[in-house]
């Protein structure tokens, strides 16, 4: 049970695939040198068969000896060996050269495929770096820019335009967050609370023109009318929901969430948290208790 490791030895598959053609080769050619001898020992046998001891003496074809022909007929088979070897099955055969033609267009093709991936992920990061630098630049915005949310594992936020779980510790945290300041997000979800949440200013962006809400509550028909209605605070959080969340990950600066360790089924997603763009710069972990039913952590995610 604790005696040595047996080490077994690793041989790489495309060095066996070439060891293995190489002696392939070599019992080829020796094959080819063994029929040249046997020819030559088999021609001297014709020659002594026929003119030593006399056998078939009497037959000949345009007066010339049978062995002749015979050892024409052997002659013209050894030359085919030869070029069977040498030209047909050339270095290391055709089969052999067209699986390495095969495999080397198949590794090109893997690394184009590759860069188009990198390329695609490239542009994206420029695309969506012109546009929060173009957000900035009109809104003329400080950084305060915050979006707040609560995903899933499986980035599930909600289901039947309702959260899925009660946390109350997260409630908690997103009421002293947002407390004071400008609350953005789409009709859907300010349509999910049973009324406006008080000491809040709600910005509600619907393509409605006639979108009729309590007084204090803000209509805007875009998410750039919302950031422009809130300009005057210094921190404004973005609270959802999920058409909402996918818009503002390109010109919000920070990321407030909680990450509910769960999968949940549901219809509304967080978009992927793309670790390229976004960097964590705190993370706390709170086990379920009595007053929470599954474990999440509150993570701070800052623009790169
Ligand atoms: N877990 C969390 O932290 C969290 C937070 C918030 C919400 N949620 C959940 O998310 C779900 C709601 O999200 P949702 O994606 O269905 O809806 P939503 O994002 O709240 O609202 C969608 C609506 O916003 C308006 N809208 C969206 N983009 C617009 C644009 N570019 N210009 C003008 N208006 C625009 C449209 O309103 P009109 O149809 O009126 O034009 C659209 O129907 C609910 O289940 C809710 O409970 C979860």
């Amino acid at each position: 049970m604790f005696g040595k490791k047996k080490n077994t030895p690793q041989i790489d598959p495309e060095q066996l695939e070439l060891i293995e053609s190489a002696q392939k080769r070599i019992k080829q050619k020796k094959r080819l040198y063994i029929h040249f001898v046997i020819f030559l020992i088999g021609s001297l046998f014709f020659i002594l068969a026929n003119l030593t001891l006399g056998i078939g003496e009497q037959v000949k074809f345009f007066d010339i000896n049978w062995f002749v022909f015979a050892i024409l007929a052997w002659l013209f088979i050894l030359i085919y060996h030869v070029f069977y070897v040498f030209i047909t099955h050339k270095f290391m055969g055709a089969n052999w050269e067209k699986l390495q033609l095969d495999k080397l267009v198949a590794q090109q093709q893997q690394r184009i495929d590759k860069l188009k991936e990198q390329f695609v992920k490239e542009e994206t990061l420029i695309a969506q770096s012109a546009a929060y630098n173009e957000v900035k630049k009109t809104h003329k915005r400080n950084r305060g820019l915050t979006i707040i949310v609560a995903a899933a594992e499986n980035d599930a936020i909600g289901k039947d335009n309702q959260l899925i779980w009660h946390l109350s510790d997260d409630l908690k945290r997103f009421k002293t967050l947002t407390n004071g300041h400008h609350i953005i997000m789409g009709r859907k979800t300010f349509e999910s609370f049973p009324k406006p949440l008080p000491n809040r200013t709600h910005i509600v962006i619907s393509r409605q023109e006639n979108y009729t809400v309590p007084d204090g509550v803000i209509v805007v028909n875009s998410l750039t009318d919302a950031i422009e209605a809130s300009k005057s605070d210094s921190q404004a959080y973005i609270i959802g929901g999920g058409e909402i969340y996918k818009q503002a990950l390109l010109v919000a600066d920070k990321i407030e969430l909680t990450r509910v360790h769960h999968n949940f089924e549901a219809d509304t997603f967080f978009p992927k948290i793309d670790n390229t763009m976004w960097k964590t710069t705190h993370n706390t972990f709170h086990d379920k208790d009595e007053n929470h039913a599954y474990p999440f952590s509150f993570i701070t995610y800052k623009r790169l």
